[in-house]
């Protein structure tokens, strides 16, 4: 059967969201330095891999975000890879808060940016390019360094939280 001519019905924004919500993701919380006093950070599960060869991963992040300008203008950021346990900082760093950081366990890097306690892997990375992609700005960074710990990932599928479970082989 050879492929349609006529153009496919409107994909709308509701639909294309339910497409998305079929791919399962992994949930991080981006981190950067905003000022001598201040850290900015959000969840975000836009977060992949991009290329081996220089290491290089991407994020994008909505154009009206508030934490946008600081990250736009930082040179080095932290990616901190949630464990299923983290739910509340998932929560918490993707809604309005006086002071996300607050009572959070993070020590610094190289990257002088939080790097969360309680994680499954941390990214370290150096900004490398941007632009903007429709309504959010697509961040591409340098991963300089990183680590992981033992445990199991936070996984976001269907609008809900959730972790892996291995099939049998
Ligand atoms: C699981 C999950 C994943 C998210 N991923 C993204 C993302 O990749 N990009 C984005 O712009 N917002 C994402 N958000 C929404 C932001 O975390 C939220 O809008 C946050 O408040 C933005 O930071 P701001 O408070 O500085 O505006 C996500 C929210 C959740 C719950």
């Amino acid at each position: 059967m050879s492929a349609s001519a006529t153009a496919p019905q409107a994909f709308d924004a509701r639909q294309f969201r339910d497409t998305l919500a079929q791919f399962a993701t992994g949930v991080t919380i981006i981190c950067a330095r905003a000022s001598e006093r201040r850290f900015v950070g959000f969840t975000a599960n836009s977060f992949n891999s991009v290329s081996l060869d220089p290491p290089l991963i991407l994020w994008s992040l909505a154009r009206d975000a508030d934490c946008l300008s600081a990250l736009e203008s930082a040179q080095r950021y932290t990616v901190n890879v949630l464990a299923a346990e983290q739910v509340a900082l998932a929560h918490r760093f993707s809604r309005p808060h006086e002071d996300r950081f607050a009572g959070v366990d993070y020590r610094l890097g190289w990257a002088d940016a939080p790097l969360i306690a309680g994680c499954v892997a941390w990214f370290e990375c150096r900004h490398h390019s941007q632009q903007v992609a429709g309504d959010h700005v697509l961040f591409v960074g340098e991963a300089v360094t990183g680590e992981r710990a033992a445990g199991r990932g936070l996984v976001f599928h269907h609008g809900r939280f959730g972790t892996t479970v291995a099939l049998p082989e």
